[in-house]
């Protein structure tokens, strides 16, 4: 680690770029762990984000919908009910793989549910190779960034010592992000969505926001799960966004007062206020034009446009 390129830390220690991204040392031997060991099956279903775009959001829909025949919406003690979405669908590198641990899978079910903030080219060559499905999600960059930002300023709270704001952003412009350049990860997954649609199907958090039943139905469509004429006839996508909303899952018991099984985070601090534009709440002018200007250099010709709303 001490021979790759670091930065000023985003979380509570230096981050560092390997293999392109950027990340702290714990997560990039997570990293190591996973591309050496985990083996994907066919049946897989890999939920990739970019961190803060709303992957909680997306765990909760992802785990609802294919479960729906095992776990009815209606029930009321519905897994997603008692356990935090990052309980049920765990990150590879930041949970599977975390601290040398050897994960078992055997508690799986057939399809696996499981995600990663990994940019495509450092995926585990078997998730490449293999007909895992990989489900992208990504929000506009200022968002995210705010996003972010709260939520290290949150894991920071114990160390009394606000990251400044203006700091972090520049960061962010210069590409130096967790996970980051929040546009090389989007761009390669975006180019794979075009290549390989039947592999990778890309979302918007903001497109799930104005659209959310036109988005699921895209969902259960990709993952080969389609809903029934009867099922949309009773309602089922409604009681599943119901189920997934933000109102919902932010008031339950294990989300209010739980922690992660395996960490210290409280789960909580996945529920913030889970808008669109809340930017325009922190962003000047200058900062604004900034980032358009970079996002325009960067994603000029992909055809790719973010929603600020
Ligand atoms: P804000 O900080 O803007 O509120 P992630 O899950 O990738 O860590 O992203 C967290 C962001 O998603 C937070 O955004 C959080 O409030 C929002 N979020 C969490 N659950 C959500 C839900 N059910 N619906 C919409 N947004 C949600």
């Amino acid at each position: 680690l001490l021979t790759l390129p670091k930065e000023r830390g985003w979380f509570v220690s230096h981050i560092y770029n390997y293999q392109g991204f950027w990340a702290i040392p714990r997560v990039i031997q997570g990293v190591i762990a996973c591309q050496q060991q985990f083996q994907a099956q066919d049946s897989d279903i890999i939920l990739v984000t970019t961190p803060k775009s709303g992957t909680t959001w997306l765990k909760s829909l992802l785990f609802v919908l294919v479960n729906r025949m095992k776990y009815p919406v209606i029930e009321q003690n519905h897994p997603l009910l008692v356990k935090n979405p990052h309980d049920l669908i765990p990150f590879l590198e930041i949970r599977l793989y975390v601290d040398g641990l050897v994960p078992n899978f055997a508690s799986f079910t057939s399809p696996r549910l499981l995600s990663t903030h990994l940019p495509f080219a450092s995926l585990p060559k078997s998730v490449q190779d293999s007909k895992t499905k990989l489900v992208y999600l990504c929000r506009n960059p200022k968002d995210t960034f705010i996003s972010m930002w709260h939520f290290i300023n949150n894991l920071r709270l114990h160390h009394k010592d606000i990251h400044p704001i203006e700091e972090k952003f520049e960061s962010f412009c210069k590409g130096v992000s967790p996970y980051g350049p929040f546009w090389n990860h989007v761009l390669d997954y975006w180019k794979q969505s075009i290549e390989k649609p039947n592999k990778v199907l890309f979302l918007m958090y903001e497109e799930i926001k104005v659209q959310p039943k036109l988005q699921l139905k895209r969902l259960a469509e990709f993952l080969e799960c389609p809903f029934s004429i009867e099922e949309e006839n009773c309602g089922v996508i409604d009681e599943i966004l119901r189920m997934c909303s933000f109102e919902n899952l932010s008031n339950l018991e294990v989300n209010t007062n739980g922690k992660l099984s395996t960490e210290e985070l409280e789960n909580k601090a996945f529920f913030r206020k889970g808008e669109i534009g809340d930017w325009k709440n922190y962003f000047t002018t200058e900062m604004s034009e900034k980032l358009n200007y970079v996002i325009e250099q960067k994603f000029q010709g992909s055809g790719l446009r973010f929603s600020y709303i």
